[in-house]
């Protein structure tokens, strides 16, 4: 269980006034689960999932992972950026290999080849950056979160900035490997299509002070047909939260 107490995280804005990014948020997570938070700009989702990282720290409140408070970065807990973050002087192989470096030499291959497997890369671990499409890119950022077997995935908009076609079949992919590997995922996003499709819960958040304004269970068995009237329905009900 992820638990998030009371949490805030004021910043020091323009001229030194405080800016509340987040205010007293509460928020219990279970195992398993995913969880989408959506809201507009500066509702503070990115610093919600950079403290669950242990990557910020609030100013005020706790996170705890079952029972263990979280102050800095755990292997348990893996991110995935919107932007790859590749290095581009490492072929892929190497770029994931980074996440692994703690492990002896026969443990990191076999890891790492897992994890090219797991996101149908298998072929593709001596390419380097500068050859890789953008969802490919993004796999290869999976993967790296992947090969030090998380227990909890946080991913901030990871498929935005691609097109809808490479969007929809990463998250068809996403789900496999989540029914493979069980892990708990914290997803933020803005489409409000793949916060319905990919969630058991949907966490919405408002801006001035970040704060979390309702919630919404999607209680659909998976796959769920993106099409479907119900998911539809849902969209829309979620649209007048925002
Ligand atoms: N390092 C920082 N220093 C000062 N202010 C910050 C910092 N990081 C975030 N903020 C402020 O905190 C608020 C929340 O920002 P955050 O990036 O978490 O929003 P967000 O919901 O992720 O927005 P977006 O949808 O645009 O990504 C904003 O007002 C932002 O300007
Ligand atoms: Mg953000």
């Amino acid at each position: 269980m992820l638990e998030v107490q009371g949490v805030e995280r004021q910043f020091s804005g323009r001229g030194g006034d405080p800016v509340t990014a987040l205010a007293g948020i509460d928020l219990g997570i279970a195992e398993h689960e995913i969880v989408a938070l959506i809201g507009a700009s500066g509702c503070g989702k990115s610093t919600l999932l950079r403290i669950l990282s242990g990557l910020d720290k609030p100013t005020g409140g706790a996170v705890s992972l079952d029972g263990r408070s979280i102050t800095g970065p755990t292997p348990e807990i893996g991110m995935i950026f919107q932007d790859p973050r590749l290095m581009p002087w490492l072929s892929v192989r190497e770029n994931i290999r980074v996440a692994v470096l703690h492990l002896d030499k026969p443990e990191q291959e076999r890891r790492i080849t897992q994890a090219l497997d797991r996101v149908g890369l298998q072929h593709a671990g001596g390419l380097w950056p500068r050859e890789l499409s953008g969802g490919m890119a993004q796999r290869v950022a999976i993967a790296r979160a992947l090969v030090r077997r998380p227990t909890i995935l946080l991913m901030d908009e990871p498929f935005s900035a691609l097109d809808a076609f490479t969007t929809a079949s990463l998250q068809d992919h996403m789900l496999e490997i989540w029914d493979e590997e069980r892990f708990t995922l914290v997803l933020v996003t803005h489409d409000l299509e793949e916060a319905v499709f990919l969630a058991d819960r949907i966490v919405v958040m408002k801006p001035g002070p970040g704060r979390v304004t309702s919630e919404m269970r999607v209680d659909l068995p998976r796959p769920r047909d993106r099409n479907s009237e119900t998911v539809l329905q849902l969209k829309r009900r979620l649209a007048e939260r925002l």
